[in-house]
């Protein structure tokens, strides 16, 4: 990517339940990508965004049955997810936190609603079809499994009402074109052609974007008995979240996203009514919408009834921040379905992070103590990180820094055992010991965009010969 800017978002998470492992997958990943970034191109070229969806009939239902009012329910679920991106929890550097129910927000998106029904995109008519609550989605027939949605096991409510519609037929022919040739980039490969299969076989009905029955939304500024549909206020944050005012011909210096990260769940709609509005719109489409697999717990979507669910808080108590990093993003192939249990975990935090770097660390520390060394090591970690990052291989990433440097300098030093050569060959000691600190400079600087505060520990031990704590202590 030659790119000079670098601008990531994650999804904004619905705000009708706690954070949880998923939420967290996907906005650690996205820290990962902007603190490599960061590394590259300094701090003021990149911008990260999240935040939270705070509008739409299944928050507001939560908020009755939570017996509060919709706002106060919404500041309490967001603060949760602000509380768990905090550095002494998940430490996730982004650079704006979005509520959909901010003032400016709120503004923007009536003044881009007004703009596309002056263009012409938005028009007047009745909605017929079923829609699903817990997705807050549309459904066509062939999207449910026995009658009922696959990800939320219930079945969709059947709506008939006027509703404001917004043109896709129109748009489809230019949006199947974009995404073909990549400039608007749908990866990995495979949920590429899921879509321009779907594009190329089903003619892309105009979508419903208002709801007469829903107070806890946007009001349409050209009809106030009617609020924008949840999915269309949700899309601009991407926008506003830069400081957007909804004119069209007054674009952030950000713009355009390099990188929608997302979840399968919402690929459809991020593929279809996202780029509507901006084709409409005359804007830029994201350069990449990169769509990530799902968490599963023992092959099972986690769920509560299932009682497969890890919790990401019981993940901080037992792993702390650095650990959850590092274990959520090697849990497997990032774009595929990963499974995880906390058994797992467990053998591959003591494997890699305690028997591993922490055992590491402490060794040539305690080897190195009354010695001089220096950083030797001629590895640009940027250019070793890149290929990957920019693959999006964040799991052989880490794999490689394990195998490579970590359980390889663990080897050299059971094979060399420096702790005979200080008695026997000081010259032979000094060379081993060098490569071992180099190596471990390395280590500290590869680590930097996964787990920031273990690189500087380490960097920190090898400077002053000291280890103030343990690195990773054991689980037994
Ligand atoms: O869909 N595994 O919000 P949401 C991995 N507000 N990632 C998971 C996951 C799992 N089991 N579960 C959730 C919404 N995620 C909308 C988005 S964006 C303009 C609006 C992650 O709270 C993944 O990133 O349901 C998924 O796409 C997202 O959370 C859905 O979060
Ligand atoms: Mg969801």
């Amino acid at each position: 990517m030659e790119n000079k800017k670098f601008y990531i978002t994650t999804p904004i998470y619905y705000v009708n339940a706690k954070p949880h492992i998923g939420h967290a997958y996907t906005t650690i990943a996205a820290d990962v990508l902007a603190r490599f970034y960061r590394q590259q191109l300094g701090k003021e070229n990149v911008f990260f965004l999240t935040g939270t969806d705070e509008h739409g009939a299944k928050i507001q239902k939560k908020a009755e049955e939570a017996g509060k009012s919709p706002q106060e329910f919404v500041d309490e679920i967001s603060s949760e997810f602000k509380k768990l991106w905090a550095k002494d929890k998940l430490n996730i550097e982004y650079d704006n936190f979005i509520r959909t129910t901010d003032g400016t927000h709120i503004k923007a998106v009536q003044r881009v609603l007004q703009t596309l029904k002056d263009k012409g995109a938005i028009y007047k008519g009745e909605y017929e079809g079923l829609y699903c609550v817990g997705c807050e989605q549309f459904k066509n027939e062939d999207d449910l499994v026995n009658g009922k949605c696959p990800d939320h096991g219930t079945a969709p409510d059947l709506m008939k009402e006027e509703s404001y519609m917004l043109k896709m037929t129109e748009i489809q022919a230019e949006l199947l074109e974009k995404i073909e040739k990549e400039e608007f980039k749908v990866t990995p490969e495979k949920y590429k052609n899921k879509i321009v299969s779907f594009l190329k076989n089903q003619t892309l009905h105009d979508v419903s974007i208002s709801r007469k029955n829903v107070s806890w939304g946007i009001p349409l500024p050209f009809d106030e008995s009617h609020t924008t549909y949840v999915w269309v206020d949700a899309f601009l944050n991407y926008l506003t979240g830069l400081g957007w005012d909804g004119d069209e011909n007054n674009l952030p210096e950000m713009w355009p996203v390099d990188i929608n990260l997302i979840g399968k769940d919402i690929l459809r709609v991020h593929a279809t009514i996202w780029p509507a509005i901006l084709i409409h719109l005359g804007i830029k489409l994201p350069k990449i919408i990169f769509t990530h697999g799902h968490i599963l717990s023992d092959g099972k979507k986690m769920s509560k009834t299932l009682g497969n669910t890890i919790s990401i808080d019981e993940m901080l108590e037992k792993f702390g921040t650095d650990g959850t990093r590092y274990l959520l993003l090697s849990a497997g192939p990032f774009g595929e379905d990963i499974d995880v249990t906390m058994e797992r975990m467990v053998e591959k935090y003591n494997a890699d992070l305690a028997n591993g770097l922490g055992n590491l660390i402490s060794r040539v520390i305690k080897l190195a103590e009354g010695y001089e060394f220096e950083n030797k090591n001629e590895y640009d970690p940027l250019i070793w990180n890149k290929g990957f990052i920019e693959a999006f291989w964040m799991d052989k990433a880490l794999e490689r820094i394990s195998d490579h440097l970590i359980r390889k300098s663990n080897k050299y030093i059971t094979d060399n055992k420096p702790w005979e050569l200080k008695k026997t060959d000081e010259a032979k000691f000094k060379e081993v010991m060098q490569k071992l600190i180099s190596d471990l400079y390395l280590v500290s600087e590869l680590f930097i965009p996964f787990m920031p505060e273990t690189s500087e520990k380490i960097k920190k031990a090898l400077e002053t010969k000291k280890l103030d704590e343990v690195l990773f202590q054991r689980i037994k």
